[in-house]
């Protein structure tokens, strides 16, 4: 047997669990509280481009880690704000050898504190401090695969509760009331990074990025093998690298923001034609994220 054979061979018996058996929420438990969760502040937000404000998405956590041996802190993950104590991320986010030391809430441009923005039309100047949160715990999902990246989801507690303001507070999770967004449906993702200037140099993006993504079919995902639990989406043509890994993939339903996926990317991501993206579904752990909350 050559070596593609038994690949081709492998990845068919690894696939026999591959069905689509996790589908909508279901009605077990009645609609959860949702309170003011996936609603923010300004929902005039721009579609055209990548400029986003202060307090758009407000969910949005960087997680901080220090490596073995150095002396400074990197973020290497994103998360979202889901409970006053809570943020969702991926496991790979929280396992192996990443161990987050922080979380940073309410940020926007990397290097102020605060982020100030004036808006002319009412006169009005809107400023926002960064808000950090020690971890109490770090719980990555039991069944968590490295190999085949199945069921990477995890929670990071804090040691103190965030207060909910314009610029921190959560965003909704799915429900059997809520709209399940399909394929062609144009869903967000929003994480800092680098912008890919035509002489390849790399500059960093300073503030908060924003992305619309397409939902792609299984048949469609082609570079990324989509197990159960997971779906991708596709984007095209912009010259932008993100560290989303661990970020929301938010649907707007109705004026709030829903959150229906855990990115998966391990590495910093450059959007070129064509990049195709992996998410964990999260409809399919809501009993998981519900009952490790308590
Ligand atoms: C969902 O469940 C709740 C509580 O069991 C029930 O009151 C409600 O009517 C159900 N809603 C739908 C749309 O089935
Ligand atoms: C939470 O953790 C941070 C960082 O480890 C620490 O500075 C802070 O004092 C802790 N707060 C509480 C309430 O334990």
């Amino acid at each position: 047997m050559n070596w593609f054979v038994l690949f081709v061979f492998v990845n068919i018996v690894i696939c026999a669990h591959c069905g689509e058996k996790c589908t909508t929420p279901k009605n077990e438990t009645g609609i959860p509280p949702r309170g003011l969760c996936g609603f923010q502040q300004s929902d005039d937000y721009n579609y055209k481009t990548d400029e986003i404000s202060i307090n758009e998405f407000p969910w949005i956590a960087r997680i901080a880690y220090q490596r073995a041996g150095e002396s400074y802190e990197e973020y290497l993950c994103t998360g979202s704000l889901i409970a006053p104590q809570y943020v969702l991320t991926a496991a790979h986010c929280i396992s192996g050898d990443l161990k987050p030391t922080r979380v940073r809430l309410a940020e926007h441009h990397v290097f102020r504190n605060p982020d100030c923005i004036y808006d002319e039309d009412i006169g009005v100047r809107d400023c926002s401090y960064y808000i950090d949160r020690g971890i109490a715990k770090s719980i990555p999902h039991p069944d968590y695969d490295v190999q085949n990246n199945m069921h990477d989801v995890g929670l990071i507690k804090f040691n103190a509760s965030i207060r909910y303001t314009d610029y921190t507070r959560s965003i909704c999770l799915p429900s059997f009331d809520i709209p399940e967004p399909t394929v062609g449906d144009n869903l967000f993702i929003s994480a800092w990074g680098w912008k890919m200037e035509p002489d390849a140099v790399f500059l960093a993006t300073k503030v908060k990025q924003k992305t619309s993504v397409q939902i792609l079919s299984k048949d469609n995902c082609k570079t990324v093998q989509v197990n159960e639990g997971q779906m991708c989406t596709g984007y095209n043509s912009r010259t932008e690298c993100l560290y989303e890994a661990g970020g929301p993939l938010m649907f707007s339903y109705k004026n709030k923001w829903f959150q229906e996926g855990i990115a998966l990317s391990k590495s910093k991501n450059c959007f070129r034609r064509s990049m195709t993206l992996l998410y964990t579904k999260v409809s399919c752990y809501l009993d998981w994220i519900y009952k490790n909350m308590k």
